[in-house]
């Protein structure tokens, strides 16, 4: 097992524990959370859970291999890091972190429009790799503006995001009075005072901001400021309008996230989307929405030969990516995962993660006697 690897965390919940001991209470929340009451994250794990795999053990197996083909490209494993607003937040300096791990993995990792890091700054850390994901801007000189940035830093991936066209309801982030910069309430103040290291490397970092944005931003926003920006200056709610221009303008692959119908994926296609990611934003979006396995298992037979289907929300091991794959998903992401591995181990984070992600993907690999990744759907046991 590679250096990289810390033994005294060799699960996912072994590093959320950690994380959580690190990290003020207010950015804990904000990253563990669901929405309402928790229904959608707890339901995407279990659901996940329950798909089954079935070993063969009498027969010779050749070496099996990780590496995995989406959009086009080649990489070591069928995950990779999924866009998170405002990681430096939630783990100073995460952004950089996760991406330098991602690139020297060969994994994706997908900056997002709102995270603590900028386009340009992704690209330049992962050799132009970075895929890049895009809040709808309400106008269109800002989206143009953005979308010139992303392909001048040479980002060979456009996700654009379809399920928050609001913000999702989040008791815990209402109850801290979230804002960026955190709002200095004596109990924000606690909680930070009694993560050390958290403040320590805050005050090395510096205060996280939108850093894609900052040119169009005014600083210091709280969260009731930043709601009425974002409201402006972003337009949730996607449509064919909005869409087309987009499709015209980016030349790279461009991918829809958050589908979870079989309408918006017939859209998808239509609309010349190269893949979609089936997801329910890890939960937080929809408390009553349907598990992202169930809507994978209606889609992939389906629509798999006319767009390439990935899936996040819920898989937090291996075995559950083996799961995804199982029931014929393209490629999967993790979200909460990663921020998990770095709020633990800080610097060693992101390798600490994909490391113990792919050791665990690998031993199943190994178990089922499955030698090619595309290979998995052959060992769902379909009840
Ligand atoms: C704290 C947090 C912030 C997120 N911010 C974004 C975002 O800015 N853009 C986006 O497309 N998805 C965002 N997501 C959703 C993730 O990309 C992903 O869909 C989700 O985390 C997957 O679920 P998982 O955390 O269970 O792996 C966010 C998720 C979390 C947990």
């Amino acid at each position: 097992m590679a250096n990289s690897f810390h033994t005294g965390y060799p699960s996912m919940d072994d590093l959320r524990k950690k994380a959580k001991s690190r990290i003020p209470k207010f950015a804990f929340e904000y990253l563990d959370g669901g929405c309402n009451e928790d229904v959608s994250i707890s339901r995407n794990t279990k659901e996940i859970r329950e798909v089954q795999l079935q070993p063969r053990y009498l027969r010779n197996q050749g070496v099996s291999s990780t590496v995995t083909k989406v959009m086009g490209m080649e990489f070591s494993a069928p995950f990779g890091i999924a866009p998170v607003g405002l990681q430096g937040l939630m783990w100073p300096n995460s952004p950089e972190i996760l991406a330098k791990a991602a690139f020297a993995h060969n994994i994706p990792f997908i900056l997002s429009t709102v995270t603590t890091m900028n386009i340009e700054r992704a690209s330049e850390l992962t050799e132009g790799n970075a895929w890049f994901q895009l809040y709808n801007p309400a106008e269109d000189s800002l989206r143009d503006d953005i979308l010139n940035r992303a392909a001048a830093a040479q980002c060979p991936v456009l996700v654009l995001l379809c399920d928050v066209p609001t913000f999702g309801y989040r008791p815990r982030d209402i109850r801290n009075g979230l804002a960026l910069p955190p709002k200095m309430s004596l109990a924000n103040i606690l909680q930070i005072l009694g993560k050390p290291t958290w403040a320590l490397n805050t005050l090395k970092y510096g205060q996280p901001t939108f850093e894609t944005l900052r040119p169009y931003t005014p600083g210091g926003l709280n969260l009731k400021q930043l709601g009425q920006f974002m409201d402006k200056t972003f337009s949730g709610r996607l449509n064919e309008e909005r869409i087309k221009p987009i499709r015209e303008k980016w030349k790279g692959k461009l991918v829809l996230k958050g589908v979870a119908s079989e309408q918006d994926t017939q859209d998808a296609i239509r609309l010349g989307f190269d893949g979609i990611i089936v997801s329910n934003h890890g939960g937080r979006q929809l408390d009553a929405a349907e598990s992202t396995i169930n809507s994978l298992a209606g889609l992939s037979g389906k629509y798999g030969d006319q767009i390439e289907i990935m899936m996040d929300s819920g898989l937090r091991s291996g075995p559950d990516i083996a799961r995804a794959m199982a029931t014929g998903a393209k490629f999967t992401f993790m979200g909460r995962s990663f921020l998990y591995g770095c709020g633990a181990l800080g610097k060693q984070g992101g390798e600490h993660t994909i490391t113990m992600l792919k050791t665990q993907f690998k031993q199943v690999m190994d178990q089922l006697c499955c030698e090619r990744v595309e290979d998995l759907p052959k060992h769902l046991i379909d009840h």
